[in-house]
C-alpha cells in the first residue's frame, strides 16, 4: 500500500522548541552537571539536538527497553534490552525520550532508575499525547502535545523507517489497492 508523510510540526519549529528546551534545561541545572539518559532507539536524535543546546555540563548514557513487544501493549511489561553502562547514584540524571504515549514505559523505567540513589530525576519528552496516557507520569519538560495520530521523524519509527526525517509526521495510507 502507497503511503506518504504529512508535515505536523516542521523542522524550524521543532529546532527551535529543542533550543527553548535547552535554554531552560542549562537555567534549572545551573551550578551542577546533568546526566542525560537517552532511551533508544527514537530518543536519541532528540538527545543529541538537545545536548548540542545545553550549556552546563553534559554527560550521556543509552538504555533500551522494548514496550511495544507482541503481548506487551496490554500487560505494561517493560523488558530491558540494554542497561545503563554506568551508576547514576547521587546524578542528577535527566531521561530524554521521544514520546511519551500510554505512559507505560516511563513509568516503569522512572521507577526503576529512581530505585536505584540518583540524585535528582527528571523527564524531557519531545512529543506528548496526553489523551493516550493509561499510566501517569510526571514530565517535567514536554517540547508539543500533540493530538492522537502515529507519528514519525525525528527519531520515532513506522515498521523501523522514517527516524532520519527531521521534521515530525504523520504517516498516511494512500487508496487502498485490494482489500
Ligand atoms: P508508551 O509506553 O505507550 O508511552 O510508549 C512509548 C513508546 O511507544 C515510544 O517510546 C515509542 O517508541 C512508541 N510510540 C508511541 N507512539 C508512537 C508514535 O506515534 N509513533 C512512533 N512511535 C510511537
Ligand atoms: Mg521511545
Amino acid at each position: 500500500m502507497a503511503e506518504h508523510v504529512r508535515v505536523l510540526l516542521s523542522e524550524k519549529e521543532v529546532d527551535d522548541r529543542i533550543q527553548a528546551i535547552g535554554d531552560q534545561i542549562s537555567r534549572d541545572y545551573a551550578g551542577k552537571q546533568v546526566h542525560l539518559v537517552c532511551v533508544l532507539k527514537g530518543g536519541s536524535f532528540f538527545m543529541c539536538e538537545l545536548a548540542k543546546r545545553i550549556t552546563v555540563p553534559v554527560s550521556l548514557d543509552f538504555m533500551s527497553v522494548s514496550s511495544y513487544g507482541k503481548d506487551t501493549k496490554s500487560s505494561g511489561v517493560v523488558k530491558i534490552v540494554k542497561d545503563l553502562d554506568e551508576s547514576i547514584k547521587d546524578k542528577d540524571v535527566l531521561v530524554v525520550e521521544d514520546i511519551v504515549d500510554s505512559g507505560r514505559t516511563l513509568s516503569y523505567l522512572l521507577e526503576m532508575l529512581g530505585d536505584r540513589g540518583p540524585a535528582s530525576l527528571r523527564l524531557c519528552t519531545l512529543l506528548d499525547k496526553p489523551e493516550r496516557r493509561v499510566v501517569n507520569v510526571k514530565v517535567d519538560y514536554t517540547g508539543f502535545e500533540i493530538p492522537d495520530e502515529f507519528v514519525v521523524g525525528y527519531g520515532l519509527d513506522y515498521d523501523q523507517r522514517y527516524r532520519n526525517l527531521p521534521y515530525i509526521g504523520v504517516v498516511e495510507f494512500d487508496q487502498k489497492e485490494q482489500e
